[in-house]
């Protein structure tokens, strides 16, 4: 029986289109492609958990239209658990996505039915919390739902992983108690901790205020450079696998999904966080948000160069 991971979070259908470059203010480009993927960090992380091992449920909503039952639809291919996904009246929340030519994006994302996951719609589903080894949150939701499930995963002595995305200033204090691993990327870092994030060093600081505000542990990740890891009494960095990327988009869902699912699964911090990026390493060689998720056997294929 594989580890139990639960992901309170968003599924947003993704509207993806590929330019040369990104649109400056005011500016209209003409773009390569265009396609509608399935995406939001929620749903992205419940995909790469359950692609790389983990028996995962998903706690969220979707919209009454065509997109809300194409999202769900594609987290119960994956096998995973939908119960605890509700259908809500009005539209599912949208991604507007730019990526060009160099593999980077910009991203505007409409709440839709994911501003709809209440407090109440979490607890009417207490029976997921309990049953998961560990428990994952994002920002695409309503902040109170975040606070919530952070506070009853604590009551019930889960691990909590928040990857505060996208994070827009400084987490609510008390938070912090309830966070096992704060899994920012480097802007988030820079927005929740107040350091500019563009160094080693000054990832190390960032991290420190994180821990010192109440994080159990902190993983920054860094893009190319892999992430730096801190637990209060060391600081190690994990370098990235090199490869050649394409579109990063979900590239920190696959992290935080895949390291998930190793911690879930009984492996080391070292292991898991090693594990996560090879997933997202593969991730960004390949388009899209969910499509590009590898599976566990991928990543054990993967012999990095
Ligand atoms: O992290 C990538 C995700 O961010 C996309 O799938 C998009 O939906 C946005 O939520």
């Amino acid at each position: 029986m594989s580890a139990k991971v639960a992901v309170v979070g968003s599924l947003n259908m993704d509207l993806v289109t590929r330019a040369e470059r990104l649109p400056r203010g005011g500016e209209t480009l003409t773009g390569k492609s265009f396609a509608t993927v399935s995406g939001g960090k929620g749903a992205n992380q419940a995909v790469a958990a359950a692609r790389l091992g983990a028996q995962v449920s998903m706690v969220g909503c979707v919209g009454d239209d065509a997109y809300g039952q194409q999202l769900r639809d594609a987290l119960l291919a994956e096998g995973i658990d939908c119960q605890a996904v509700s259908v809500v009246p009005g539209s599912s929340g949208v991604a507007l996505i730019v990526v060009d030519d160099s593999s980077q994006n910009a991203i505007v994302i409409v709440a839709g039915g994911n501003g709809q996951l209440t407090e109440q719609k979490v607890a009417a589903f207490d029976a997921v919390l309990q049953a998961a080894d560990v428990i994952i949150c994002q920002l695409e939701v309503p902040l109170d739902t975040v606070g919530y499930t952070l506070k009853r995963g604590r009551e019930l002595g889960k691990t909590l992983i928040l990857n505060p995305a996208p994070a827009n200033g400084p987490l609510p204090p008390q938070w912090y108690a309830s966070i096992d691993y704060l899994i920012p990327n480097e802007s988030e870092a820079s927005a929740l901790s107040g350091v500019t994030v563009d160094s080693l060093a000054s990832a190390e600081l960032a991290a420190a205020r994180l821990i010192a505000a109440g994080a159990g542990k902190v993983i920054i990740t860094l893009g190319p450079q892999g992430s730096l890891f801190a637990d209060g009494k060391s600081f190690r960095h994990f370098p990235a696998p090199k490869v050649q990327a394409i579109d990063t988009t979900a590239a920190g869902d696959t992290f935080v999904g895949g390291f998930a699912a190793a911690l879930a699964a009984g492996r080391s911090e070292a292991e898991a966080i090693g594990f996560g990026q090879v997933a997202a390493a593969l991730s960004v060689t390949r388009a899209g948000a969910q499509p590009s998720i590898p599976t566990q056997s991928d990543v054990q294929a993967f012999i990095p160069s």
